[in-house]
């Protein structure tokens, strides 16, 4: 029998310890995403599994091996491996392709891919995707990949190569076809039976395979850039230009081919160079409304895994620059002080100042030390004496030293001077570091 007790392979907690950072990345995405007049959209965990096999292609890793599928009903439906389809649906579903263009909209969202789990590959994973509707311009291109680069500088991620290609269109693609089916025939002894199956329908696919020996069989294929129509390079070169205008580094990679089947012209990928980890990939996908039953739409986005970003962010020792917001704890003997506690920290929440107090019944020692433990800013105890006295001490928790406060209203104007206090003295810390830094 399952052990019940242990998250699915390929799945994780996430402990509160931890949710800062995920907090963190998932603000920065939202402000980066704005920033550029994207508009966050959500969409269903699950839906038709035709969706996928025709939006992310048959013959993709993805939708032969890797789908979570499920039957309900007459219906059969796939957990979502990824956001493109899901967001293309959304927008036919809902007409958005009146809207005036471009359409801009972004995600963040879990996926579920059956890969074999590793560091940095998981079943259930999270995406910030962007997606771009209604143009073909080059500029939109180097747009969104200016985008992704400024979600990493605004992380503090570091050392990331941008490595760029085109696949060309679907009238070039043809005689690229043919000439992969040409070369990997020659070497279908060597491929998985996967690969085999792929030969007649997609031998591009055969290029992303995971399997070592299709990886070495593939390297020596044609390449993608020899055969790309004369529109198709322009438009590469274009995109090339618009890079270099924005002072955003890159290289071109012929290999990249990216492993879903909607891509056409420009792909892109940001990978970690230390650890060879792709971190964000998109590209155009400029049939794949059309496809899906919609009009005739260009469109373009990236994805990039929040666990990757979280991984990166930890091995180069960015800073998450999460908020201090465990803010008052308040330590009480007997039934009387705690229902004190009780109103204080409701008048505190009210103005927005977080607070808390016992209400496990410990001693005050185990409190203040719990205080302690969760890093609380500030505390105030309260027993018989103060309660008779209407006054306790507010307690700085770092530095130690107390000023006197009442037990009421006046409560508030004194903690919210505390406050403002301390963020003055980090402040003026953080300048006085960034003064030694700089000199
Ligand atoms: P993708 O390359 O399949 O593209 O995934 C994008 C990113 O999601 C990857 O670069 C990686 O960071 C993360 N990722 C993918 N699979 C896993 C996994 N098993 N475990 C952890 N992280 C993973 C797409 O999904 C496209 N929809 C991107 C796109 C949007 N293209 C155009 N618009």
């Amino acid at each position: 029998m399952a052990n019940i007790l242990k998250a699915p392979r390929g799945t994780m907690d996430v402990l509160p310890d931890k949710i800062d950072k995920w907090t963190y990345i998932e603000y920065t995405a939202r402000e980066t995403a704005n920033l550029f007049g994207f508009k966050e959209i959500r969409f269903p965990t699950f839906e038709s599994i035709d969706l996928f096999r025709r939006g992310v292609g048959e013959t993709t890793d993805v939708v032969q091996k890797e789908m979570f599928t499920f039957t309900h009903g007459n219906s059969n439906f796939a957990l979502r491996p990824e956001g493109t389809a899901s967001t293309v649906r959304l927008v036919l579903s809902n007409g958005l392709y009146n809207d005036p263009m471009p359409l801009k909209l972004f995600y963040i969202t879990s996926c579920f891919r059956g890969e074999r789990p590793q560091a940095g590959r998981l079943r259930e994973f999270h995406q910030f995707g962007v997606e771009l509707f209604g143009t073909a311009e080059p500029s939109a291109d180097a747009e969104i990949i200016l985008l992704a680069k400024t979600m990493f500088n605004n992380l503090g991620i570091k050392g990331l190569r941008l490595e760029i290609n085109s696949i060309g269109c679907p009238n070039c693609r043809k005689d690229y076809q043919n000439a992969l089916r040409e070369y990997f025939t020659s070497k279908q002894d060597g491929l998985c039976d996967t690969c085999k199956s792929r030969l007649g329908r997609n031998p591009m696919r055969i290029l992303d395979c995971k399997s070592p020996e299709c990886q070495k069989i593939a390297e020596a294929a044609p390449k993608v850039t020899d055969y790309i129509c004369d529109d198709c390079r322009t438009h590469f070169e274009a995109v090339q230009n618009q890079l270099k205008n924005l002072n955003v580094d890159f290289i071109v990679n012929t290999s990249i081919v990216r492993g879903l089947d909607y891509y056409t012209r420009t792909v892109f990928e940001f990978i970690d160079e230390k650890r060879g980890l792709t971190l964000c990939g998109g590209g155009r996908y400029d049939g794949l409304v059309s496809q899906l039953g919609g009009p005739e739409l260009p469109a373009l986005g990236f994805a990039m895994g929040l666990e990757r970003l979280i991984m990166t962010m930890d091995e180069q020792g960015c800073s998450y620059e999460t908020e201090q917001n465990k803010t008052v704890y308040f330590a009480t003997i007997g039934d009387a002080a705690s229902k004190k506690a009780a109103e204080l920290a409701l008048k505190l929440r009210t103005e927005g100042i977080s607070a808390e107090y016992d209400l496990v019944g410990r001693s005050m020692k185990a409190q203040m030390k719990y205080a302690n433990r969760k890093g609380f800013a500030f505390t105030v105890a309260i027993g018989d004496n103060e309660l008779n006295s209407n006054t306790a001490e507010l307690k700085n928790m770092q530095t130690g030293e107390t000023i006197p406060v009442t037990l009421d209203d006046k409560i508030i104007e004194a903690i919210d001077n505390a406050i403002v206090k301390e963020t003055m003295k980090e402040l003026e810390e953080t300048i006085e570091k960034d003064k030694i830094f700089n000199s």
